[in-house]
C-alpha cells in the first residue's frame, strides 16, 4: 500500500499503545467477574437485546482481524519497506485482536451465566453472522485507522451509556472493562491518524472525507435486521456513532492548522455529518 507513514512513526504509536497496556492492567474472562451472580432477570428486555447485539458485533473479530492481514500483509507480497512497517503494526494488531476476542468471550459468557442464552444455541446464532464476509473498501492506509478511530470511540461511548443504565453489577463490571479497552484502542487510532496528518498533510484530506462520507458501523450491511436492532439499542442507551466525529475533529485540530482552506473545509464537512451538531 502506498502513502504509509514511516516505520519509525508506526513503531512509536505501537510502543505507546503497549506502554499504556501493561500486563498488570490486563484482565481475563475466567477471573475478572463473579459469574455466579450474573442475573438477566435484573435487565429490561431492551437491555438484554442490547447485550445480544453487542455480542454479535464483538464476535465478528476474525473478520475484522483479517482486514489487517489483507491490507497490511506481513509476507513476501510486499516490498521490504512495507513489510517492516506492517511488521511493526502487527505488534499492535495481535494484541488488539486478543483484547477484542476477550470481549467476545466475556459477552458470550455473560449471556450464558445470566440466563440469556444457552451456550450451544448462542454458538450457532453467532456463526450465522460470523461467517459473513467483512471488508473495508479503502485505498489509502489512513482510512483504516480513521474508520477504527470512529468505531472504537462509538463503541466505548455505547458501553459507558449502557453501563450507566443497567442495574446489574456483573454486566456493569463487564461493560466497564470493555469501555476502558475501547478507550485505549481509540487512543492508538487517534495517535496514528495524527501522525498521518503531520506526515502527509493535505494528502489525507480526501481519504478522510471519504471515510466519513461512506461511514457504516461494522455488520450494518450484512446483519439481518441490523437497522431495526440498532434503533432498539439506541432506545436503551444513547447510541450515535456520529458523536465520535467530534473526536476525529479534535485529532485534526491538534495535528494541523485547521484554519487552512482544505482542512477547514474537511472539519466543517465532518461537523455537518454529526446528527447532533
Ligand atoms: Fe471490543
Ligand atoms: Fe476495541
Amino acid at each position: 500500500m502506498t502513502a504509509l507513514i514511516p516505520v519509525t512513526e508506526v513503531a512509536a504509536a505501537v510502543d505507546g499503545f503497549l506502554a499504556a497496556s501493561p500486563a498488570a492492567r490486563a484482565w481475563d474472562v475466567e477471573t475478572a467477574f463473579d459469574w455466579a451472580r450474573a442475573d438477566a432477570d435484573r435487565l429490561t428486555d431492551g437491555q438484554r437485546s442490547a447485550v445480544r447485539f453487542v455480542t454479535l458485533i464483538e464476535d465478528h473479530l476474525p473478520g475484522y482481524f483479517d482486514v489487517y492481514h489483507r491490507h497490511f500483509p506481513v509476507d513476501d507480497t510486499v516490498d521490504r519497506a512495507t513489510f517492516t512497517h506492517n511488521r511493526e503494526l502487527y505488534h499492535f494488531t495481535v494484541r488488539w485482536a486478543l483484547e477484542e476476542d476477550t470481549h467476545a468471550r466475556a459477552l458470550a459468557r455473560y449471556q450464558e451465566a445470566a440466563g440469556i442464552a444457552e451456550r450451544g444455541a448462542l454458538r450457532d446464532e453467532l456463526a450465522i453472522e460470523g461467517q459473513k464476509p467483512f471488508d473495508l473498501p479503502y485505498g489509502h492506509p489512513v482510512q483504516f485507522f480513521a474508520y477504527a478511530l470512529v468505531q472504537e470511540k462509538a463503541t466505548q461511548m455505547y458501553y459507558q451509556h449502557l453501563r450507566d443504565v443497567v442495574d446489574e453489577p456483573v454486566l456493569a463490571a463487564v461493560l466497564g472493562r470493555l469501555a476502558r479497552d475501547e478507550a485505549r484502542h481509540f487512543s492508538f487510532m487517534a495517535d496514528v491518524v495524527g501522525r498521518y496528518l503531520r506526515v502527509h498533510g493535505d494528502g489525507v484530506v480526501d481519504p478522510l472525507r471519504d471515510v466519513i462520507a461512506t461511514f457504516r458501523m461494522p455488520l450494518a450491511d450484512t446483519m439481518r435486521g441490523y437497522w431495526r436492532w440498532a434503533l432498539q439499542i439506541a432506545d436503551v442507551a444513547s447510541y450515535d456513532h456520529t458523536e465520535a466525529y467530534e473526536h476525529l475533529i479534535k485529532v485534526i485540530d491538534r495535528a494541523v492548522d485547521a484554519e487552512s482552506d482544505r482542512f477547514g473545509e474537511l472539519v466543517r464537512f465532518i461537523d455537518e455529518c454529526r446528527t447532533v451538531a
